[in-house]
């Protein structure tokens, strides 16, 4: 029997029940893969992204953005995600994260700041940049604050310290000691970008300056009257005055190794120098690095020493034994003294720590870029938050005690970043510091101090400072009729 016809349409079933399999089992395999894609593709960092348009700005405001910080990195992790200042951002509070961005990954994030901040240091600063013309600036200024450089500075930083604390002393009154740490080390910063400056350059340099200083802190509004266009104003001052100092410095063609003579010197392979804006915008950019920061650093040196008379007595016990040796007073203190003195040193370290001065930086996404499964999208902001790594428990215990001895050990690799790290760190840090060794030399040697008040707490200015800049009284500490009013914990 023919069983053609029966078996056609039996083999068409089968055929297309096979071709409904096929294509199921491909769906289902192609959707499989979709997901399994989905799922390896980075997704963005936990966190909240707030309201639409204004995102998180309102509680970063109702808050200090430390606490700010903080509460989200306690909820979300190492990394998250916000939406401030009309940025989306991405927080990074692990040292890997923080290398992955300022030093491994460098070029994949560029340097940040509002157009109105950029306007008011000048455009040609080196931190707003990156690439050659960075590298190119940043070697000038390294340059005018290598170690030999440093050296020369020693017996000037200490006439200008011992001039500062002499009239502190002599005065008898209550100062405000942030404010007069901001004169010295503007005096100081003045010495290292110019050498030696005529007195009426300087005084023209301040008055302008600290214009300049009150309008970059302020809210934006070029409009009469505000403080930003007065600082705009006074920024233009700066350049003119400034252009008149390097007219100068040329005719006379003085062969020095300060900033400025680093810029004025400065030809690139083509024979090229740096425009007059160039060398004004550098002078003014590494002046706002040097001020408000190593002020702030000693105000707080002065606070922790306070409160902690034991360790006082032992940084007292080494400075005075190198005033000692040095006639008490009689010699300089040299440069070679400042590298030996450990318990100081170790005080300015876990100073750095603690007060956490710069809290943390911007950088912006060039690309999109993948760190631990995690997305940062092309043009996002991006901040390593130095201050939540030197406080994380976990990498320094009992992170809230003031306790130079943690600098005895070894440290776990970059949890420890005061001067920032990779292409863009601090190069003024051994200025700072030498500031700093100088500072303490001369307070602990022969001086003594109380603070007035009992209040404490931190203001930001806007870096942290001790409550009310640190109200204090200073002697010197022969003046065996000095009667604190207030109970000291210095004898
Ligand atoms: C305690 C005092 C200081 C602290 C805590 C401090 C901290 C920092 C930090 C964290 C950065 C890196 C910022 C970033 O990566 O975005 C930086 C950069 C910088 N600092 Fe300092 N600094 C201090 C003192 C100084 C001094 C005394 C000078 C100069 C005399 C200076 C000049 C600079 C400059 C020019 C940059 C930009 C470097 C670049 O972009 O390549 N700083 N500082």
């Amino acid at each position: 029997m023919d069983k053609g016809p029966f078996l056609a349409p039996v083999f068409i079933f089968l055929l297309t029940l096979l071709t409904c399999a096929i294509t199921l089992l491909s769906c289902l395999n192609h959707s499989n893969k979709r997901r399994k894609q989905q799922e390896k593709k980075p997704k963005l960092p936990p966190g909240s992204m707030g309201w639409p348009s204004i995102g998180e700005t309102l509680q970063l405001y109702s808050q200090h953005p430390n606490v700010f910080l903080s509460s989200r990195h306690k909820r979300y992790g190492e990394i998250f995600k916000t939406h401030i200042l009309g940025c989306p951002c991405v927080m990074l509070a692990s040292p890997e994260a923080a290398r992955f961005v300022l030093v491994t990954q460098a070029h994949l994030f560029k340097p940040t700041y509002p157009r109105s901040k950029e306007n008011l240091i000048g455009p040609s600063a080196l931190f707003f940049h990156g690439g050659e013309y960075h590298k190119r600036l940043r070697k000038l200024v390294q340059a005018s604050l290598c170690p030999e450089v440093l050296r020369r500075l020693v017996v000037d930083i200490e006439a200008l310290t011992l001039s500062a604390l002499t009239s502190w002393a002599d005065h008898g009154r209550v100062i405000n000691t942030y404010h007069e740490m901001i004169k010295l080390s503007f005096e100081v910063g003045i010495l290292a970008i110019f050498g030696h400056l005529e007195p009426h350059y300087k005084e023209e340099l301040h008055k302008n300056y600290t214009i300049v200083e009150r309008g970059y802190n302020s809210f934006p509004t070029n409009l009469p009257g505000t403080r930003y266009r007065k600082a705009l104003k006074a920024r233009k001052r700066l350049s003119e005055i400034l252009n008149n100092i390097t007219r100068e410095r040329k005719e006379k063609k003085l062969l020095e190794r300060d900033l400025l003579s680093c810029l004025l010197n400065y030809k690139d392979d083509k024979g090229d120098v740096l425009t007059e804006d160039q060398i004004a915008d550098n002078i003014i950019g590494v002046l706002f690095a040097a001020q408000d920061t190593t002020a702030s650093a000693m105000t707080w040196i002065i606070k922790y020493l306070h409160d902690s008379p034991k360790l006082l007595e032992d940084v007292q016990a080494e400075q005075k034994a190198i005033y000692q040796s040095n006639g008490s007073g009689r010699s300089h203190l040299t440069w070679y003294q400042t590298r030996k003195m450990p318990v100081t040193y170790k005080v300015i370290l876990e100073s750095l720590r603690l007060a956490s001065i710069i809290s943390f930086t911007f950088r912006e996404a060039v690309a999109d870029v993948e760190y631990k499964g995690y997305l940062i999208p092309k043009g996002w902001k991006v901040m390593p938050l130095f201050r939540n790594i030197h406080q994380n428990p976990e990498l320094f215990s009992n992170p809230q005690k003031f306790d130079p001895t943690r600098f005895e050990g070894t440290l776990r690799p970059n949890t420890f970043m005061p001067f920032g790290s990779g292409v863009h760190a601090c190069p003024g840090n051994e200025l700072a510091k030498l500031e700093m060794l100088i500072l303490v030399h001369h307070l602990a040697s022969h001086f003594r101090y109380e603070l007035v008040g009992c209040e404490s707490g931190i203001e930001y200015s806007p870096f942290p400072v001790p409550l009310h800049g640190l109200p204090a009284r200073f002697c010197r500490d022969l003046d065996k009729h000095f009667q604190p009013p207030f109970s000291s914990h210095i004898s």
